[in-house]
């Protein structure tokens, strides 16, 4: 592997952000440039403009900067084909085509391939047409869940207590479109309990690695209420996770999965997020495929993994991978978002914040929608805007770092939760 690679990432996340810290920690890595980027990351590497889902766009940029590894961080870009862009001009790249995209970009796909390759799913049927949609209802139990089918941010699912609530939200997304060209196909699907848990799988050739079982917070709310949002905090090993319940995802999920790509003629390189629901008996089902990394769970994951995540990435990008045998540091690692006020509904942006200068050992503030005004001061620019993250001696420790950092945040709109890992912390409230 070359020492001194440079790096394109794309996006400007939180997520990306960790990418990049992850990059610039790499002794494999010489220079690392994103794009777009973000008001922080713009503070520790070069940033250019660019329009991710352009792939001729990306490539020209690809090129500018020489890059020897391209990380996608976000999804829109692997659905738009960039990866197929850059893969065919020669470069490495992490992260899957257009095709294998479609485990996400399409949740109707993505319950096929499951059904096909016999993984565990909640029962389903997609459907296009309202009166189709509303007579199946008769067929289900409720709750009932009902999914646009195309990518919307994570904010496509509705939860339907009852028959009325789930003919509602049919008619939002088919007739409607609430949810814009994502909701001219939908699923409705059975509404599944138990504790919900993040793994990412690297893949590349056939072979793949897991980073640890992480958990999410996706409601805006403290307790898990209001409406979900793109993610609130994680943190990581998630304990739910137990060495049983990894066997079966191996065997059930993970193991049908790669055959299941395998046959599909999908050569995915880059990382499969599978969202699971774990129910009281220890039983894993896929709640949904990403494939990208998970944000908030990234953040936490990254700094976890004492094996360079760049070395996997570069092996996954040359489908190749080697290192099969992850190491990872001890204890634990929290994030707490911290959310513009309103969000995930319209929120104010533009507000200056304000960021303690030292911090502690193990923590970092990770930018999510920040930009740099001319003065260099640092404004809120999207919805979820700064992330805490913290790694400790365990998960209390992580906690009590993340919290007394986020409370020296200043910035007027400051929106977090307080309960960030407190299922795992007390597990009976
Ligand atoms: P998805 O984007 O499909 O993962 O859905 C977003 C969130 O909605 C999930 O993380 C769950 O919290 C919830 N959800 C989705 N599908 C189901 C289901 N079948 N049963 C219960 N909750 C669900
Ligand atoms: N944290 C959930 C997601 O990235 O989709």
């Amino acid at each position: 592997m070359d020492e001194g690679m440079t790096v394109l990432v794309l996006g400007g996340g939180g997520r990306e952000h960790a990418l990049l810290k992850c990059c610039l920690r790499s002794e494999r890595v010489g220079r690392v440039v994103a794009a777009p980027g973000n008001g922080g990351m713009a503070r520790e590497a070069e940033c250019r403009p660019v329009d991710a889902e352009d792939g001729d766009a990306v490539l020209a940029l690809a090129r500018a900067c020489g890059a020897d590894l391209v990380i996608i961080g976000p999804e829109a870009p692997l659905a738009a084909g960039v990866a197929d862009v850059l893969r065919k001009a020669g470069f490495r790249v992490f992260g899957p085509g257009r095709e294998a995209a479609r485990l996400e970009s399409s949740k109707a796909f993505c319950k096929a391939f499951l059904r096909d390759n016999g993984v565990p799913t909640a029962a389903w049927a997609n459907f296009t047409e309202v009166a189709e949609a509303v007579a199946w209802l008769d067929r289900c139990a409720f709750p009932v869940v009902v999914k646009a089918s195309g990518l919307a941010a994570g904010k496509g699912v509705i939860i339907c207590e009852d028959r009325e609530a789930a003919e509602s939200a049919i008619r939002e997304m088919l007739e409607e479109r609430r949810f814009g060209e994502s909701g001219r196909e939908i699923v409705i699907e059975e509404f599944l309990t138990g504790q919900e848990a993040s793994l990412m799988v690297l893949i590349g050739g056939g072979d793949y690695v897991c980073l640890q079982p992480s958990q999410d917070h996706k409601r805006i709310g403290e307790g898990d209420t209001g409406p979900n949002t793109g993610g609130m905090g994680a943190y990581a090993p998630a304990a739910v996770v137990t060495e049983a319940v990894m066997a079966k995802v191996r065997e059930r999920i993970l193991a049908p999965t790669m055959e299941g790509l395998r046959k599909a003629g999908l050569d995915y390189r880059g990382v499969l997020f599978v969202g699971l629901m774990i129910d009281d008996k220890g039983e894993p089902k896929v709640l949904e495929f990403n494939v990208r990394f998970g944000d908030p769970e990234c953040q936490v994951l990254l700094p976890l993994c004492e094996t360079d995540p760049v070395q996997l990435m570069v092996e996954c990008a040359e489908g190749r991978l080697a290192t099969t045998n992850l190491r990872f540091h001890e204890g634990a690692a929290m994030i707490v978002v911290l959310a513009a006020k309103g969000y995930p509904g319209s929120y104010a942006k533009g507000e200056p914040i304000g960021l303690p200068g030292q911090l502690p050992e193990g923590v970092d503030i990770l930018h999510a929608g920040t930009r740099l005004d001319e003065a260099g001061q640092l404004l809120s620019a999207g919805g979820r805007v700064l992330g805490v993250t913290a790694v400790g001696s365990d998960l209390r420790d992580a906690a009590d770092k993340a919290y007394a950092v986020v409370d020296k945040v200043e910035w007027v709109g400051k929106t977090f939760r307080r309960d960030i890992g407190q299922r795992q912390l007390h597990p009976t409230s």
